[in-house]
């Protein structure tokens, strides 16, 4: 049987449109130069085409209402920390903003920048697991289970983050954030090449905003003096460069409220 005039068009075109690539090629072979056949037959594709491209649109929109809803509880329960330690009031919220200012300084991709931010936002959620022990510890002696249980925190975070697939390498931020480039950090003592940048930049802020905050027992450092210390850290615990970068950020566009 001969071939209808477009008909081989539209067989291209179908054939793409199954591979999930969509053009409006289509339109073309419903016009008055193509048999009545072939108009018909691109007319439906047509209408078909328009319909899954819709329901991917919606499908994609869903996925990413329940990715907001779903960090949103998370930061939730991050955030319900402050409501058992003075100390940890703000503190995430605040590391999220100051890492996502550092690697957008940077010139971080995108969505890089926005790991960033969840991960700081969420890096010490594993301290929900700690013992009113450390809550209630208003000196500075720090037994031995008390030592393993702050030490055990990024794990607890990255255990309790787990199964959230969109943090993707966030995750390890989390994981990571008490490392050190000497490899004296925990929990488990990755040295400089072995850190993600992602956790080295928390590192650096998280720093920062300990020093700077004000607690119940201690008033926050200034930061002309948390600079100087960052500055004795840079090399053993922290990368100088990000902490030299970190600096001028804050001195350029000043603390995080
Ligand atoms: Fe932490």
């Amino acid at each position: 049987m001969p071939l209808l005039k477009g008909q081989d068009h539209l067989i291209r075109i179908i054939k793409e449109i199954s591979g999930g690539k969509y053009s409006d090629e289509i339109l073309e072979l419903t016009g008055p130069g193509y048999p009545p056949e072939i108009q018909e037959l691109a007319e439906a594709v047509g209408m078909m085409m328009v319909k899954i491209e819709a329901r991917e649109f919606h499908l994609e929109q869903l996925y990413d209402r329940i990715k907001l809803n779903t960090l949103n509880t998370v930061t939730a329960v991050a955030n319900a920390l402050g409501t058992r330690d003075a100390y940890s009031e703000g503190h995430g919220e605040r590391v999220g903003i100051y890492a996502e200012r550092l690697a957008r300084r940077l010139e971080l991709a995108d969505d890089e920048v926005e790991r960033i931010r969840i991960a700081g936002t969420l890096h010490d959620i594993g301290k929900i697991g700690f013992s009113d022990q450390i809550f209630s510890n208003e000196d500075t002696h720090i037994n031995k289970d008390m030592l393993l249980e702050i030490r055990s925190h990024p794990q607890w975070g990255y255990d309790i983050l787990k199964n959230l697939e969109f943090l993707g390498p966030a995750l390890e931020y989390v994981f990571d954030h008490h490392e050190r480039l000497d490899g004296k950090g925990y929990p488990r003592g990755l040295s400089a090449p072995d850190i993600p940048l992602g956790a080295q930049i928390l590192a650096v802020v998280d720093c920062f905003d300990a020093m700077t905050t004000n607690r119940p027992y201690q008033k926050g450092k200034t930061p002309q003096e948390a600079f100087a210390i960052l500055g004795d850290l840079a090399g053993k615990a922290l990368d100088p460069d990000l902490v030299d970068t970190f600096i001028n950020e804050i001195e350029d566009n000043g603390l995080a409220e």
